[in-house]
């Protein structure tokens, strides 16, 4: 198959409401597009990304007042996370509307919806007139790409369009929020913080950190996307929490091959191959996926990377990473 470069979001929604399979660029990361009513294109999509065939996808909307598209009712909760963050990055996961197949769901009763706020994706999915299944455009177990020419490195000959632009993005995707039961839980962390989503509810749950750094949800059916491996790139990575302490300890010779390291302080005096520090921890999440993904095209065979603060953004940056760590 031959990925179309597009430029126009017209196009871009016209191949979706062909049944095509098109990535195009959200305020997050690039999402990788499809009719989220019609099964054959839903189903062509998780081939082609790879996509484990038990983890949902978001439904992509232009406007929260067309949540009946997706959904079966808006509780409450959802109605104020919606109000308050939306359009951004929040994903708010509703008892599912029948309008929506099951595989979309992977064979939940539950959907989650969004709404972009990025001015392309916003002008794709009006002119879609359909829910759009749009998970992130990568394949399944790799850095998210932020960049289209990422998205192509994955996915050239599997998707039939890409739009071909690229904008300033948090670099991390929507957080999702389950509104299903009477208190709200994060089902994953994301752009929008646990502290702003507590400031209009309070009392909201996490997922609880295990010692290997993956949550498990309350109930295993809760989230079952979250047992599969994710960002990983080629190269073996290693998460530092104190510079050096651990640097000490995994006594990184040269070589061993070559090294990749970045984060907020600069490193120890060691000659990286590849080395990034970042001024701020939000240029820290929005260039961490293209960093991963940098590494692997210099061939570097061990990426250290500095533990991001777990306040703020920082803890969704920091469950990616550990998710980049985690063994394969
Ligand atoms: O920022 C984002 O959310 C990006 C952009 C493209 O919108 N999309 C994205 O999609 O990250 P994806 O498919 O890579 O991740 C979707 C996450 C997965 O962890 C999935 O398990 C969860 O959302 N999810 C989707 N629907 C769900 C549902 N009904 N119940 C529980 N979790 C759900
Ligand atoms: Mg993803």
């Amino acid at each position: 198959m031959k990925t179309k470069r597009i430029d126009s979001p017209e196009e871009a929604a016209k191949l979706i409401r062909a049944g095509g399979i098109v990535a195009f660029p959200t305020e997050t990361v690039f999402g990788l597009g499809v009719d989220a009513t019609n099964e054959d294109a839903v189903r062509r999509l998780y081939i082609a990304k790879g996509r484990p065939s038990d983890n949902p996808l978001i439904v992509h909307l232009s406007d929260a007042g067309l949540w009946k598209s997706a959904a079966a009712e808006l509780p409450n909760s959802a109605k104020s996370l919606l109000e308050a963050f939306s359009p951004g990055p929040i994903t708010v996961v509703l008892a599912k509307s029948s309008k929506i197949g099951s595989l979309v769901s992977a064979g939940l009763n539950t959907v989650g919806i969004r709404i972009p706020d990025h001015s392309i994706a916003h002008t794709i999915l009006k002119h879609a007139g359909v829910p759009v299944a749009a998970p992130s455009a990568n394949r399944s177990g790799r850095p998210s790409g932020t960049t289209w020419q990422s998205v192509l490195e994955d996915l050239d000959g599997r998707i039939d369009g890409i739009f071909c632009q690229d904008s300033p993005s948090l670099g991390i995707e929507s957080t999702v929020v389950d509104c299903t039961s009477p208190v709200p839980t994060v089902l994953r962390l994301g752009a929008v913080t646990l502290e702003q989503i507590r400031s209009i509810i309070p009392d909201t749950q996490e997922l609880t950190p295990t010692a290997q750094g993956q949550t498990t949800p309350a109930r295993p059916s809760m989230s079952p996307g979250l047992a599969h491996p994710h960002y990983q790139p080629k190269a073996q990575v290693i998460l530092i929490h104190s510079q050096t302490q651990d640097f000490q300890k995994h006594e990184i010779k040269k070589q061993n091959g070559s090294n990749a390291y970045c984060g907020l302080t600069s490193p120890p005096n060691l000659d990286f191959d590849y080395c990034q520090t970042y001024l701020t921890i939000h240029d820290y999440a929005a260039a961490f996926y293209e960093f991963l993904r940098e590494a692997d095209r210099r061939s570097i065979q061990t990426i250290y990377i500095e533990a991001a603060p777990a306040k703020g953004i920082g803890r969704a940056l920091l469950d990616r990473q550990q998710r980049a760590a985690a063994k394969k």
